[in-house]
C-alpha cells in the first residue's frame, strides 16, 4: 500500500449563518440573500475552487461543537443520518445531513492517539446526533457530501487543566492524525472547524439578515485577529503555536477548543505560508478561511 498523506489543512469556520446564506436543500430555514456575510461565502468559494485541483478521499474534521467530558472520541460507524439544529439558532440552522464515515481511519487515529498517552474513545451509538460544526464546515468545503469524513470531539483539556495542557494534548493529536493518515494510505483534507476571536452579540436583530447589524464585536480581538493571519500568511507556524495561549486568553478564541492547533499538529507545523481565502465577521465574531496546501509545496508549486 501507497503511504497516506495530507494533501490540505484549512481553517474552516462554522458559523450556521454561513450555511443558511448558502440555502441549501437539507436546511429548513431559508434565506432572501447573502446579508452582510457574502465575504465569507466569496472565501469558501474560494477555497472550494483552489481544493478543486487535488484529489483527495476523505475529509478530517475536528469540531468544537461536540465537546466531550473524558477524552477524544471518535464517530466509529459506517453512516449517521438525523436533524441537525443549532441550539442557539434553531432559526438558520435545522440541517438534514446524511453522511457516512471512514471507520478504519478513525479507528487508526484512535488507536496511534492512545500510543500517545491521549485517553480516546470510538463513539459507536447509531442514534448519534452529529454537532453542526462538523456538518457546517464539511458542507461549506464540499457541499457534496460524496466523501466519507473522520469527526473528532473537542475534550475539556483546556478547561479542566490549562491552556498549554489543551495545547500539548492537540499536538499529540495532530502527530496521531498524520501518522494515521499515512499508515493507512489515505489522501486526506483536514478541517480545524473554528473561528479566531469570538466575542459575539447576545441580541439577534429582528431580522438576522440585516448587515447594519453585522461587524466586530470587539477592536482588540480584530486586532488578535489580523495578526494571526498575518503568522499565518508568513509561514510562522512556530510562533502561533508560542502564542497562541494568549491569543486565546485575550481573544475568547474558539481556538480553545483546539482544532487550529491539532491541524497545526498534523501539518506537523510545517512552517509554509498559509493562503487567507477571506475574514469577516458573523455576529461579532472574527472568522478566517485558510488553507496550507501541502501538495503544492512538495511538488514546489
Ligand atoms: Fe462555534
Amino acid at each position: 500500500m501507497e503511504k497516506g498523506r495530507i494533501i490540505t489543512g484549512c481553517l474552516a469556520p462554522h458559523p450556521p449563518h454561513l450555511a443558511y446564506a448558502s440555502n441549501p436543500q437539507q436546511n429548513e430555514p431559508k434565506a432572501s440573500g447573502a446579508g452582510a456575510w457574502q465575504p465569507l461565502l466569496d472565501a469558501y468559494a474560494r477555497l472550494r475552487q483552489s481544493l478543486a485541483a487535488h484529489d483527495y478521499d476523505v475529509l478530517v474534521v475536528h469540531t468544537p461543537h461536540w465537546k466531550t467530558r473524558v477524552g477524544h472520541h471518535f464517530l466509529g460507524v459506517p453512516h449517521f443520518e438525523g436533524l441537525s439544529v443549532d441550539p442557539i439558532f434553531p432559526n438558520l440552522f435545522r440541517f438534514h445531513y446524511q453522511l457516512d464515515v471512514d471507520v478504519e481511519l478513525a479507528e487508526a487515529i484512535c488507536r496511534q492517539a492512545q500510543a500517545e498517552g491521549l485517553v480516546t474513545t470510538m463513539m459507536r451509538n447509531p442514534e448519534f446526533r452529529v454537532d453542526y460544526g462538523t456538518i457546517t464546515s464539511s458542507h461549506l468545503v464540499r457541499p457534496q457530501w460524496d466523501l466519507p469524513i473522520v469527526a473528532i470531539s473537542s475534550a475539556r483539556t483546556y478547561f479542566d487543566y490549562s491552556d498549554e495542557v489543551g495545547e500539548r494534548e492537540m499536538l499529540a493529536l495532530g502527530r496521531a492524525t498524520q501518522h494515521a493518515i499515512e499508515a493507512t494510505g489515505r489522501k486526506a483534507l483536514l478541517l480545524a472547524s473554528a473561528s479566531l476571536s469570538h466575542r459575539h452579540f447576545t441580541e439577534e436583530p429582528e431580522d438576522p439578515e440585516d448587515p447594519s447589524f453585522e461587524h466586530i464585536y470587539n477592536p482588540n480581538q480584530a486586532q488578535w485577529d489580523q495578526h494571526v493571519m498575518e503568522l499565518m500568511r508568513q509561514g510562522q507556524t512556530r510562533r502561533l503555536l508560542e502564542e497562541m495561549p494568549d491569543f486565546i486568553a485575550q481573544s475568547v478564541s474558539e481556538c480553545r477548543d483546539g482544532s487550529l492547533t491539532w491541524l497545526l499538529g498534523a501539518l506537523g507545523q510545517a512552517e509554509i505560508p498559509a493562503t487567507i481565502h477571506g475574514y469577516g465577521t458573523v455576529i461579532g465574531t472574527g472568522n478566517a478561511v485558510v488553507e496550507w496546501d501541502l501538495a503544492a509545496q512538495e511538488v514546489g508549486a
